[in-house]
């Protein structure tokens, strides 16, 4: 019998599929404080993990945990030193999310490019065309993306955005030129020329030493004065408050962020009274039919690891 340890709760489709399976126990822990973890995880081999951290002082009392479940695909919230000296199979949802994150990139693209709050917030106070035409909009038709990171997301995004007819530039040192050609990308070597050239920049990079104010205002001072940022990826690969600032001098149109360097985001963050800023809440994968299949996806790799057929795609190479 495995015990697993759900921690917070996810959608109940993953929860059942464990229930249908004899040799797992599990029990949903609500309260992931390090207090609580460190108290409660040690009788347990296996958990799932959503935005808490897992670190040393919790992990080190948990002397029977063989494998960590991460319910996404950005996995910064574990001690990655702790788990590769221990052993700990570190394993993500590798098919589950791309296609939400896709589809929010491309509403907050749509959204910006459109000033939809803007036109939604006059027909409230009926102001019906007054002010309609000193609101700028713009079409995404003909207009150059860059996409930084062509991984799922990325991957998942070029598609969506060829049918929009947009030009896609692909900036990722690690994808060879024929992978992004073959999806109607053009591989691009320099990124400051990238972002000078851009209309739309959309982030999906993991957060690393290497990509942490990645895009600061040195880069965002140079690129076009329409463009739209967009970060879905993880706060931090833009600089917050050069980003604040480049809008504030109308450097660039606008910016949709779903992450954020603090989550939840800090009530005296700039970003937040910024209208230029399209804002959600590290939401990009909560659609039902995403919820679902990540939940399904987490504890599915857990059932295959213990039964010895894990696809190799789901385990974090460290
Ligand atoms: N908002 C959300 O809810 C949400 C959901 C899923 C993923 N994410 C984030 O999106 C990121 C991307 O997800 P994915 O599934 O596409 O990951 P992935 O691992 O499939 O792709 C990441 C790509 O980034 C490239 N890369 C790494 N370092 C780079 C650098 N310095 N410059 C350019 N390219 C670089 C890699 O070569 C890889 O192709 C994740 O790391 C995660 O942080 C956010």
């Amino acid at each position: 019998m495995h015990k697993v340890a759900i921690i917070e709760k996810i959608h109940q489709d993953g929860i059942d599929l464990l229930k249908d399976n004899p040799e797992f126990k599990y029990e949903i822990i609500e309260d992931s404080s390090e207090d609580n973890l460190i108290k409660v995880l040690p009788s347990f081999d296996a958990c799932t993990l959503r935005v808490s951290k897992l670190n040393e002082k919790i992990m080190s009392n948990c002397k029977n945990l063989k494998v960590i479940s991460r319910h996404g695909v950005g996995y910064d919230n574990v001690d990655l030193n702790y788990i590769k000296k221990n052993n700990i199979t570190l394993l993500i949802t590798a098919k589950a999310n791309a296609i939400a994150v896709a589809e929010h990139v491309i509403y907050m693209m749509l959204s910006i490019s459109k000033s939809i709050n803007q036109y939604d917030q006059e027909v409230r106070i009926g102001n019906f065309k007054k002010n309609a035409s000193s609101i700028k909009t713009l079409e995404l038709f003909n207009k150059e993306i860059l996409i930084v990171g062509f991984g799922r997301i990325g991957q998942s995004l070029i598609k969506r955005c060829k049918g929009f007819e947009m030009k896609v530039a692909v900036f990722d040192p690690f994808v060879n030129k024929e992978i992004i050609e073959k999806f109607g990308g053009r591989k691009i070597d320099n990124l400051d020329q990238g972002l000078k050239d851009c209309d739309y920049l959309s982030l999906h990079v993991p957060l690393t030493k290497e990509t942490k104010n990645l895009i600061d205002y040195s880069k965002l001072k140079n690129m076009k004065k329409e463009a739209i940022i967009i970060n879905t990826a993880r706060g931090g690969i833009i600089n917050e408050d050069d980003l604040n600032k480049a809008l504030n001098e109308n450097r660039i149109f606008g910016a949709g962020l779903d992450v954020f360097e603090n989550e939840p985001v800090d009530k005296n963050n700039s970003l937040l009274t910024n209208k230029k800023v399209l804002l959600s809440p590290h939401s990009a994968t909560f659609t039902e039919e995403c919820k679902s299949r990540m939940s399904l996806e987490t504890t599915k790799n857990i059932i295959d690891f213990f039964k010895n057929k894990i696809d190799k795609s789901m385990i974090v190479k460290l």
